[in-house]
């Protein structure tokens, strides 16, 4: 019998040890070492000599051929995008995101309507029935996509030597496992050696592959962090569960752009690609309302208009409370005490809220700017007028600092209507500003903000 074999992996990075460590060196994680079981390998390898045969020459670049690989069309205009233009044949793209987020439901969706190409969903996870369930509930032509519920590695090999598959889905990687490792599935040995296979089979054939993973909030399951090394692309699909907009991220690509985003809504028969964002995003009628200003804001490479709202009321307790949903807390607080210092609005005593509309999470530095103007708005419950936006990064001394990407922004404000876009002053040097309708307000300090918009 072979010979077992412990080690212990950081969940976290991948990192082994042969005994248990508190804190991982690699990452810098506390308390992710978990105990793996491995058999041993008992197969002397014999020592390279450097005397065999070589299998493949070194060639310069010149002499490689192929440019541009074909692409498979996705038949999904965002997908494409993310992907950087279409799948790329023998490309492993690993699909990550939480439990329930709508992972299935967008694989499962677009191969629905690959009508051309043979597909192989292998799913782990839910039964032929579940899934034929589900596909009942999107609308699609028919489509000869092949469905086999399999968690074995080695029986998934037969199923895909037997049907010659253009394309093929693994739903998740975490229920597959292969017998020569001895450790459960979804173990971070599993997840490791299961995708390098399958990496390995990608290349050999040229077959795309695409794996659903999953990540835990606590990462107890071993998370696809291990596989990002292994996989060409790495998509993230994110969004609140309680909200109906998702968002489809590639956080890396081998084959193009990670700047790129895609956007879907989740309704009763599937996702929906959502193509003009801001449109949506501003669909509320808020007339007359205070707390509410409109931001120009870049998501990857896309602008949008988003909402930023916020309410400040006195505190009725001794602490004042502060929330921010889609917003970083530790940023509204370094916002209200520029406030508080540079404008001199005493807000130490307010319970402030802010939430940004529609469920997103917005990192972008330039909503700042609509940050502290729906504050102010609240504060003074008066309403910003309609037709204005804004943009900019806000300092630590209350100076409107310069964005990146202004004429996108204030493009995509002149599209939707807008009549007036408050910018960094910083920003306008050098632009042409004559053919725009829309009228810049240019600003340097809060103080300029928050005379602009309320007199
Ligand atoms: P699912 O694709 O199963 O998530 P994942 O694979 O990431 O775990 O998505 C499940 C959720 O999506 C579930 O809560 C129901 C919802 N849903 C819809 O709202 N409309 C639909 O047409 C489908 C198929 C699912
Ligand atoms: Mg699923």
């Amino acid at each position: 019998m072979a010979k077992e074999k412990t080690v212990y992996v950081c969940t976290n990075c991948g990192q082994d040890s042969p005994k248990w460590i508190g804190k991982c060196p690699s990452c810098g994680a506390w308390n992710t070492y978990v105990e793996e079981v491995v058999r041993k390998e008992t197969a002397n390898k014999r020592p390279v000599s450097g005397l065999e045969t070589a299998k493949s020459k070194p060639l310069t670049l010149n002499d490689i051929t192929g440019g541009d690989e074909p692409r498979i069309d996705m038949c999904d205009e965002e997908l494409n995008r993310v992907l950087g233009g279409g799948l790329v044949p023998g490309s492993l793209v690993l699909l990550g995101g939480e439990p329930g987020i709508g992972k299935s439901t967008l694989v499962l969706q677009t191969v629905l309507h690959l009508s051309d190409k043979k597909v192989l969903y292998i799913s782990g996870e839910e039964s032929a029935r579940q899934l034929k369930l589900r596909a009942d509930r999107i609308p699609h032509n028919s489509s000869d996509c092949l469905i086999v519920c399999e968690t074995s590695l080695e029986q998934i090999y037969v199923h895909i030597k037997n049907t010659q598959p253009d394309l093929v889905i693994i739903d998740s990687i975490q229920t597959i496992s292969t017998e020569t490792i001895d450790s459960s599935p979804g173990s971070l040995v599993q997840v490791r050696e299961c995708s390098a296979s399958i990496l390995k089979f990608a290349k050999e054939t040229n077959t795309p592959v695409i794996l659903i993973g999953h990540i835990n909030k606590e990462g107890s399951i071993a998370g696809p962090k291990v596989l990002e090394h292994i996989v060409d692309t790495v998509l993230q699909f994110e969004g609140d569960q309680h909200y109906m907009y998702r968002i489809l991220r590639s956080i890396k690509n081998r084959f193009g752009s990670t700047a790129e985003l895609g956007i879907y809504e989740m309704r009763q028969n599937g996702l929906r690609q959502v193509s003009n964002p801001s449109e949506l995003l501003l669909s509320q009628d808020h007339d007359g309302m205070s707390g509410v200003a409109i931001a120009s804001a870049i998501e990857g490479v896309r602008p949008f208009l988003i909402e930023t709202q916020a309410l400040v009321s006195s505190a009725v307790y001794g602490n004042p409370q502060r929330s921010a949903t889609g917003f970083d807390l530790r940023r509204m607080n370094m916002l209200l005490a520029v406030l508080e210092k540079r404008v001199g609005f005493k807000l130490a005593q307010k319970d402030v809220f802010l939430n940004i509309a529609g469920g997103l999470r917005v990192n972008d530095p330039a909503i700042d700017l609509s940050v502290i103007s729906a504050i102010l708005s609240s504060n003074m419950d008066t309403e910003i007028e309609r037709d204005t936006c804004m943009a900019g990064e806000v300092g630590l001394s209350g100076e409107i600092r310069p964005v990146n990407r202004i004429e996108q922004r204030i493009g995509e404000a002149e599209k939707l209507g807008f009549k007036r876009i408050l910018v960094p002053k910083h920003n306008l040097q050098g632009m042409d500003t004559s053919k725009l309708k829309i009228e810049l307000i240019p600003v340097r300090k809060v103080e300029e903000a928050f005379r602009a918009l309320f007199g």
